[in-house]
Formats: C-alpha cells, sequence, structure tokens
C-alpha cells in the first residue's frame, strides 16, 4: 500500500488485510515493553492543519510504538501563518526526509495534492480532510465492531450482516463518508438518519437507506449506533431550529438507549458534544465503545504506518 488516502479505494481483501495486522500491532500492546522495532530509521511526520486529540495523539503512539521517528506538526505556530503554501510546506518536509506525512487538512483533497504533486516522495495518509474523508477513523471504527462481534480472534471475518444506524450531522461529516464506503465494502448494511438540512446531497447514490425519524430506525434493533458530532465549526447557516430541539428529535438519550437491543454497541468518534447529540449515560454506559475506539486507533494507525513504510508498494 503506498498511500492511505480513502476507503471507498479500498477492497474487501485490503481492508480485512489493515484489520488482520491492526490485530497483530494489538498484540503488541498487551506486551510489557509495547515497542517493535519494525520502522527504526524512518520518519513520521504528523502535518494537522487542523485541530485533533485524538487522531494526532494516536499517530504519535502508534509510530513511537514501531520505534519511527516522529515530527510534530501543526499549522499553528508555524510558518504557514505567514503565509507559507502547502507546496513550500511539503518540500520544507522532503528536504528533512519525511518517509510518511501524515496529513489533517481543513481542505477536501489537500491529501490528493500531496500524493500526486510529485512535491515530496513519501507515504501518504489521511488523517482526514474537510468534509471528505477520514479513512483511519472509518478502519478502527470497522476493527471495533469485529472486535465486539468475534472476540480479539476476529482475523479473516468481514462485518456480512451487520446493521449500522449512523446518526447527525451526515452532510459535515467525513467520518459517516469513510464508514459508508468501508461498512458496505465489508458487507453491513448502513442506514443513515439524520434532518434532512443535515444531508448530502447525492446521498441517494450512496450504499445506504435513509431516514428521518430516529425512533423508528431504532426500532428496527441495529447492531451499531453511531452517533456523529454536531460540527459546529463548519456550519455558516442554521440547519435546526436550535440545540435543544436536535437534541430532543435526533439525539441518543436516556429513553433512546434503552430501547436499543441487549447486545447492540453505541460508538461515536469524538469529540463528543454531551447532552446534544449523546446523553452522558450512553456515552458512558457499558454499550459505549467510545474508549475501545480510541486504544483501537493506535492499532489501527500501526497498521496503516507499517503497511504503507514497509509493506508490498511501499516507499523502501
Ligand atoms: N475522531 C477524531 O478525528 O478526533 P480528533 O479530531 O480529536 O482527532
Amino acid at each position: 500500500m503506498r498511500h492511505l488516502l480513502s476507503t471507498r479505494d479500498l477492497s474487501r481483501d485490503e481492508a480485512i488485510t489493515i484489520l488482520d495486522v491492526a490485530e497483530d500491532m494489538a498484540d503488541v500492546a498487551e506486551r510489557e515493553v509495547r515497542k517493535v522495532p519494525a520502522l527504526r530509521g524512518k520518519t513520521v511526520v504528523n502535518l494537522f492543519f487542523e485541530d485533533s486529540t485524538r487522531t494526532r495523539i494516536s499517530f504519535e503512539a502508534a509510530a513511537k510504538r514501531l520505534s519511527a521517528d516522529v515530527i510534530n506538526f501543526s499549522a499553528k505556530g508555524s510558518s504557514v501563518s505567514k503565509g507559507e503554501s502547502l507546496k513550500d510546506t511539503a518540500q520544507t518536509l522532503a528536504a528533512i526526509g519525511a518517509d510518511a506525512v501524515v496529513i489533517r487538512h481543513g481542505a477536501s483533497g489537500a491529501p490528493y495534492v500531496l500524493a500526486n504533486s510529485g512535491w515530496i516522495d513519501a507515504a501518504i495518509v489521511n488523517a482526514g480532510d474537510g468534509t471528505h474523508e477520514h479513512p483511519t477513523q472509518a478502519l478502527l471504527d470497522a476493527f471495533t465492531i469485529r472486535r465486539r462481534l468475534h472476540g480479539a480472534d476476529s482475523r479473516g471475518h468481514d462485518l456480512d450482516g451487520v446493521s449500522v444506524t449512523i446518526v447527525g450531522d451526515i452532510l459535515h461529516s467525513r467520518v459517516a463518508r469513510s464508514n459508508t464506503w468501508l461498512l458496505s465494502t465489508l458487507g453491513a448494511s448502513v442506514t443513515l438518519v439524520a434532518p434532512a438540512t443535515l444531508l448530502p446531497i447525492g446521498v441517494e447514490n450512496w450504499p445506504v437507506e435513509v431516514r428521518y425519524d430516529l425512533d423508528i430506525a431504532l426500532g428496527a434493533k441495529p447492531d451499531v449506533v453511531m452517533m456523529l458530532r454536531i460540527q459546529g465549526e463548519r456550519m455558516h447557516a442554521a440547519f435546526f431550529p436550535s440545540a435543544r430541539e436536535y437534541s430532543r428529535i435526533w439525539g441518543l438519550d436516556d429513553e433512546r438507549l434503552a430501547v436499543l437491543a441487549a447486545d447492540s454497541i453505541v460508538m461515536h468518534p469524538g469529540p463528543m458534544n454531551r447532552g446534544l447529540e449523546i446523553s452522558a449515560a450512553a456515552a458512558d454506559s457499558p454499550r459505549s465503545t467510545v474508549r475501545e475506539q480510541v486504544a483501537n486507533g493506535v492499532s489501527i494507525r500501526m497498521a496503516v504506518l507499517y503497511l504503507t513504510l514497509s509493506g508490498e508498494g511501499g516507499k523502501q
């Protein structure tokens, strides 16, 4: 794997390979010394033009567990604030010998520009680009679902027959897009639930069912309920009457939590708006996989860095 830009590009077998390698990486986390020399001598740059907690620190932890050297770059406090371009930033990273660049950017498509520009000959990993994709989030979500269903020995399994309901701000969500492509490739059935104002144009062409009533969607007893963050920072208009109204109609509150099937799980990519799209009881319940998702994110990101930097087709 040369780059990871999108889950739409991944075949079923490629996705399962990443999940299976992540299982091997999760085994490393169980050891007394949680470090292997697989990427010794490689340099990974975390290039973050947008804020992040989970993605940035888990890529850093992943690279360090593989013994890579890690450089963290955030646009705030860098020469980007003086107007430096993405091209000059990329060429600076090339000059210091970056082998992989993990990029988060507010512009959809920025990782594709880096991968195809010729400015830098490094593996490019998309850590979230605008409203487009967040592939490692979808991979860690699939990994979390697979582990809940099949236990730690879930190698080789896809998600055939699993029902996943994704709820909330689909319009602005790169997580929803990456999950839709990946989960359907793995055989899951995906239902989107949102107010019409928070659904993207063209959603009828996605491999999903669309519903507008959360109670009807939850009445179908999905295996997985994935709540999405309301992305206030990307909203430049009123997409719903008020936060209270949104929470009442589309929030996972304590009453809705109670109607879920006994073995269903509740996911959220974080950061959460507690009390808006998800109640504190739902976020902290035994059904919630929020903390597992974060822990699994390290294993997935180890797998992606390993496969892009030392795997077939990677830069040697
Ligand atoms: N889920 C996610 O991408 O979280 P961060 O924005 O904190 O990285």
